[in-house]
Order: structure tokens, then sequence, then C-alpha cells
């Protein structure tokens, strides 16, 4: 059973991961994210030792392209990516986005399969032939680190294949990612794939072959791991396995399965798996896209023991049961932490040992904070802390305040909600009425707050067990086609429900103000 936390062995087998949280996951649909979110989740992704950050795509909008590029700032560890067509506009701007990048890779692509070249390019194959080898030399006019993509590469022609890997090798790719687009592929035929490509491909040895499997057939992490057998050394994958349709291989799945089955696999990351659970909740709870609660690694039940025989065999030894230790991936045992008694200092401590490091006045803001939710409930645990400590770091400057809400709910309607918000400095109160309270209660932001944002999902869940747990209610609201999501811990169900409908209006007021020309995903 393993306990290590990252991995070391020959320099030979060492995995590069590449997360595509950021591109990939965030082009699914309704899992969009903010900026900060953004520089959040690439915080976390770089302290966990992801290889490779894929920030975005920054042809996209002008919102890609400032990720992109406030990513490129940040981050201090890893390489940062920007995703490119094959054009010299895509890749001009990707280079653009990655200018502040301590190690800025372009990834460019073009789909090489019949039927894309036929339908969506509607390109003979010499032409897309020309593209590979004009768009991978105008990436190396910016930088010495490019990866090239033959989109649908698992349903394309295999001399074709070969071909094009070839052609982009000499104009100077460093890294060669087979996509498995469409999801389509099986692990014995994307093994055979990528081993005939390190037997075909003459100059296959000059760049580091990558996976990148989606999930539609369930295979995305079983396909990338036959990859790596083969010979790949870059696994692309997302934090949850977020991605396009099903989405892509789970990086938390990845990392275990090399990490817990060493003695078959000597491949290694250096990714700290105990920042493995961390990174899902965040994820999960910037895009509220909730993790099954049978999901491996990181779902609720993937360390508990329900049975009475399970139970026992646990209590005999873990091993009975258990193929890694719930601490290995960040899911502590012990997490009844900390009440009203507890001091700043403490705190602090509980906070840096989570992971987090908060500015003196964010520390601040969340201790003061933190104090309020300890006078209000009996025990304050881990996942209280994570929600309450996210939160505040999502915190913007809001020009839509909560001063105060009463809500009259019950059996007999209508229901009604009572609600003070401090606009742009002025506050205004009114009194709606509604079908339920949330519904009250949202009518009354509406009155207050006239808008034409569309609610697209009112979500809520409670952040740990009893009848005092925090809701953490996530609301995702659109507007001529822009989504945000806003969300909010407390424990009052109704004030959580009102600070996640704020908080997703003030991040569409910073949306207004920062106009997408044209919306595009790969
Ligand atoms: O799935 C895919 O083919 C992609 C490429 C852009 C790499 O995401
Ligand atoms: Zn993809």
């Amino acid at each position: 059973m393993t306990k290590t936390t990252k991995q070391t062995g020959a320099k030979s087998d060492r995995i590069y991961i590449f997360d595509t949280t950021l591109r990939d996951g965030e082009q699914s649909p309704g899992a969009s994210m903010t900026l900060e979110e953004k520089l959040q989740v690439s915080e976390v992704l770089d302290t966990m030792g992801v290889d490779v950050i894929e920030a975005g795509f920054p042809i996209a909008s002008n919102g890609d392209f400032e990720s992109v590029s406030e990513v490129a700032k940040l981050v201090k560890n890893a390489q940062v990516c920007g995703l490119a067509r094959a054009g010299a506009k895509d890749i001009d701007r990707a280079a653009d986005a990655l200018k502040h990048a301590k190690n800025p890779r372009i990834h460019t692509f073009i789909s090489t399969s019949p039927v894309h070249m036929k339908h969506k390019l509607q390109m003979e194959p010499e032409d897309v032939m020309e593209a590979v080898a004009a768009s991978v030399t105008r990436a190396r006019d910016h930088t010495d680190n490019v990866e090239w993509s033959p989109e649908d590469a698992t349903r394309t022609d295999h001399d074709f294949l070969c071909a094009t890997v070839e052609t982009a090798i000499r104009a100077g790719a460093t890294t060669i990612n087979i996509p498995d687009t469409v999801g389509y592929t099986m692990p014995q035929e994307y093994f055979e794939m990528i081993t005939m490509l390190r037997e075909r491909v003459p100059n296959i040895d000059k760049a580091i072959i990558s996976t990148h499997c989606h999930n539609d057939l369930g295979l995305a992490v079983a396909n990338s791991l036959a990859g790596v057998r083969a010979g790949a050394r870059q696994i692309e994958c997302t934090i949850n396995g977020l991605g396009e349709r099903a989405g892509n291989a789970a990086l938390e799945e990845i990392v275990m399965a090399l990490n817990v089955r060493n003695d078959l696999m000597p491949q290694w990351s250096q990714i700290e798996t105990q920042m493995l659970s961390r990174a899902s909740k965040l994820v999960s709870s910037v895009t509220a896209f909730p993790v099954q609660y049978n999901k491996a690694i990181v779902g609720q039940n993937a360390f508990a023991h329900e049975s009475g025989i399970h139970q026992d065999g646990m209590l005999k030894n873990n091993q009975t049961y258990e193929i890694m230790t719930p601490e290995s991936v960040g899911i502590s045992q012990t997490s009844l932490v900390m009440g009203k008694h507890s001091g700043r200092h403490a705190f602090r401590d509980k906070i840096n040992n989570l992971g987090y490091q908060l500015g003196d006045n964010q520390l601040q803001e969340a201790f003061v904070r933190f104090k309020e939710l300890a006078d209000r409930k009996k025990h304050v645990f881990d996942d209280d802390i994570i929600a309450l400590i996210d939160d505040e770091v999502a915190k913007g400057i809001d020009r839509i305040k909560l001063v105060s809400l009463r809500v009259l709910a019950g059996s007999h309607g209508p229901q009604a909600a009572t609600l003070k918000l401090d606009i742009d400095g002025k506050e205004t109160e009114v009194e709606s009425t509604g079908d339920g309270p949330v519904d009250a209660t949202f009518n009354a932001i509406k009155a207050l707050f006239p808008h034409e944002a569309d609610l697209q999902l009112y979500q809520v869940h409670a952040v740990t067990q009893g009848t005092d747990a925090q809701a953490e209610v996530s609301v995702r609201l659109e507007e001529s086609g822009k989504t945000v999501i806003g969300r909010a811990a407390d424990t009052d169900t109704m004030v959580a429900s009102a600070r996640a409908y704020i908080s997703a209006l003030n991040k569409l007021l910073i949306k207004r103000e920062k106009q997408a020309p044209d919306s595009l995903t790969a």
C-alpha cells in the first residue's frame, strides 16, 4: 500500500503531467471560470507539481487572452501553454499572451482525419500537410517549446498520420500529442498506434509523445496508460476529468494509478498527491460541477466503508479494503479541527497545513469569518475551513453587497424575503414574495437590481454532516451567451443562496465590461 505522496524513479520513466483543466476542461458547457478562479486553480496546479498548464486558447476571446497572460505571469514552476489553430494569427496571438511566461509553450493543432479534413476544414490532405509545416515553423519563430497535435488522430489514416508527425518534428515540434478527440479508441488499439509511430516515424526520438484521451466510452484513463506503456511520456488530463462532452482523462486517477501500481508500471510523475483532493474540490466548486459520490480517488465515498464485513476488516487492518491511504490523496481522517477558542496562530497553521498561503488582510478576514462560524457551529471541520477560504479568495471588488436578509418560510405561502443590499455604496431595502423562500429571496434581488440574466443552475450541498452544516450554494447565470457562477457558504441556506446569487451578478458586471469579440472552442 502506498503512503508516499510524490514518486521518483528512472529518468526515462518520468511522466510529464500536462493539465488542460483551464482549456479543454473549461470548454465543457457551463464550466466557465472567471479570471480570478483560473488564477486560483493554476496556483494549486503549480504547487501540486503539474509540469505544463494549458491556460487557454488566446485567440478565442479577449477573456481567454487575458487569462493566459495572467496565468503566465503568476505561475512559478510549470510551463504555461496556449492553444492555437494552424493560422499565423492564432499562433502570434498565443505567443503574445505567453510573453511573460518563464517557460512558454505554444500548442498548435490541425485535424488530420478524413472526416474532419473533408467536412470541418474542407481542405485537401496536401494542404493540411503544408499547414502543419507552416504552423510549427511559425510557432518556432516565437519559442523552441512547441507542441503539435493532429486532431482526431485515432481516426486518421496511419500513413498520413506518420507523414504529418514526421513533418511537424522536422519543422521543430518538440512534443507530439496524439488526441483521441472523440473518445473512440480502446487501450490495445491506442497502444498499437503509439508503438507504430515510434517504429515508423524516423525522427520520432526528437520529440516527446503525448496522450490526450477523451472519455466518451469511459476509457480515457485506460487509453492514456496504454499510451504510456507504448512509450508516451506526457499525459494530457484534467482535474475531475472535466472536458468536452464526457470529459478527458482524470488527472487524479492517472497519477494514483501510476503511484499505486508502480509494481506493474515503473513510470512516475512528480505530482504531490496529497493535493489531489483539494484540487478536485476547488475545480468542482468554481465550476459548480459536482463530483460523483463514487468517483475514483476524490469521490465522497472513495474511502467510505459501509458494510459490516468491510468495516470489520478495516478495523483489523486497513489493507483489507484500501489500496491506498486517504491521507495519500489529501483526505484527512481526523478532520475535526477547531472551535471558537482556537486562536489566530492556530488558524494560520491550519490553513497552511491545508495548503493555502494567504496575505495578512485575507488571513484577517478569513479569521473573522471563522470566528463567526465557530460561534454558530459546534464543530468546525477541515471542509468548513476550505469552503470558507475558497469563498474568501474568490471574492472580488463587489459592486453589490448583502447587508441583511430576513426570510419568512413555512407551509402557508406566500413566502417572503426582506432584503437590504448595498449597491455602489447606497443601501436600499425591499420586501418580495415568491414560490418558496429561495424564489422570494431571488425576486427581492431582482427588484433591487433589475437584470435580464437567466438563472441556469441553483445547487445546494452540505459541506459537512449534521443539521448545523454549512450549505454551499452555487448559482449559474447566463446573459447574452456569457455564463458566470457565484457561490457562497453559510450555515443559513437562504443567506448562502442570496450571497451566491449576488456573487454571480457581480461577476456578470465584470464580464459586461470585458466584451469578448467572438467565441471559439477547439
Ligand atoms: O481533443 C482534442 O483533439 C483537442 C486538441 C485541440 C488537442 O483538445
Ligand atoms: Zn480535447
